[in-house]
């Protein structure tokens, strides 16, 4: 695996005066921004380049996409994951919300439900009922400390109804990679009620156990690539998610169909610089986004080893994402987030994911940021 020491993540990088909603959350307060999922790295400079080149053309009209490009896609696909895509199954989207919305929509009736894991990225929580649709929550289990979907729940579930699953792997929160045999046995729970699994994977790119892979959920079986949808894009591991840029992987020819007729008149074309941003990701980024891996890892086990020394705190080990979610139910504490926030960390309520028990830490800054938050929660709990 090829890395590169010179990228230059300990880089502090005034994020204010760029609109960031990140930072501006805590404009003119003393509170360091480590909540939502952008990192304050700086982009590849492979991708940086390839904007600056586009920026000097002064044109900025709207975007074509082609089958060439969408081979950029698959070929991406074959090289990291093994994973046989063709071109003409990509689908692009400004956005991963906007395809789960419009998932939810082209592929369930007005009374069917959503099976939806009941603790994840909040957006899998509430587009359901935005597409008109009923929510039905998915137990999650927490056992080994690894957050992800309880199976043996799931195949006690009565689907009647329900005709499509949400679901997050990587898992937000909690950062759990799902095994091949996790991801069969809820293919073939799919498969007995023929249920269409919309997996959003935009975390797929950010693992930091060298021992885990992330799967592509169509590379599971037969069933699974024709029953299923694919949500990916460059915005997490490569902090482009301002570009607006995702792609749908959707094998079924009619499945595509009825989700393209969706974005009709609703969703624009996607923007150029995303579009550049993500095929230049997906060519050229590799030795970037294994040193980003590799200090990520680095920010985690110092993160770690750090706030489980403290009295009160328990981060859950992650296999990937730069999302630490921390329970802190021992603290007692009314209002968690806002105890932290009087102590200058500003952090995701654990509420927002639909478990109040615990915090989420945006990891994906530089080590001295990380450091001085680490010393400021600690003297905080002193
Ligand atoms: C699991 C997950 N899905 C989707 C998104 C947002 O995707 P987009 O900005 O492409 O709509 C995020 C952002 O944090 C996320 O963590």
């Amino acid at each position: 695996m090829q890395t590169n020491d010179s990228y230059s993540f300990d880089a502090i990088i005034n994020r204010h005066k760029t609109n960031s909603l990140k930072w501006d959350k805590y404009k003119h307060q003393d509170i360091l921004p480590l909540w939502v999922a952008d990192t304050d790295f700086k982009t590849a400079p492979v991708i940086q380049k390839a904007l600056e080149e586009r920026i000097k053309h002064g044109i900025f009209g709207y975007t074509r996409t082609d089958q060439q490009r969408n081979q950029v896609v698959a070929d991406y696909y074959q090289k990291k994951y093994g994973c046989h895509v063709e071109a003409d199954w990509i689908v692009w989207v400004p956005g991963i919300v906007a395809s789960l919305s419009l998932a939810i929509r082209s592929l369930s009736k007005q009374h069917q439900q959503v099976f939806t894991p009941d603790m994840v990225y909040p957006y899998l929580h509430t587009t359901p009922a935005a597409s008109g649709k009923q929510a039905n929550h998915l137990a999650m289990t927490y056992a080994e400390d690894r957050v992800r979907i309880d199976i043996n729940a799931l195949e006690k579930r009565n689907a009647k109804d329900v005709r499509v699953m949400l679901f997050c792997n990587p898992q937000n929160p909690g950062g759990a990679v799902y095994t091949r045999e996790e991801l069969q046995r809820i293919d073939a729970y799919c498969e007995t009620h023929n249920i269409v699994l919309v997996s959003d994977e935009i975390h797929a790119d950010i693992i930091l156990d060298k021992d885990k892979k992330h799967i592509p959920y169509i590379d599971i079986s037969a069933y699974a690539l024709n029953n299923s949808i694919v949500l990916g894009a460059a915005s997490k591991a490569f902090n482009v998610a301002g570009l607006a840029c995702s792609w749908a992987v959707i094998a079924n020819d009619q499945l595509r169909q009825e989700f393209k007729n969706e974005m009709h008149g609703i969703i624009s074309e996607i923007n150029p610089f995303g579009y550049i941003a993500t095929l230049t990701a997906l060519t050229d980024g590799d030795e970037w986004i294994n040193s980003m891996n590799d200090y990520l890892r680095d920010n985690r086990d110092f993160l770690m080893a750090q706030l489980n020394a403290i009295k009160g705190l328990r981060m859950l080990p992650l296999e990937s994402t730069f999302l630490a979610w921390i329970d802190v139910s021992e603290l007692k504490l009314e209002d968690p987030c806002a105890f932290f926030e009087a102590a200058g960390v500003g952090l995701s309520s654990g509420k927002d994911f639909n478990d109040a028990n615990f915090l989420r830490l945006n990891f994906g800054c530089p080590r001295s940021m990380l450091e001085e938050a680490v010393k400021r929660i600690k003297k905080a709990l002193a």
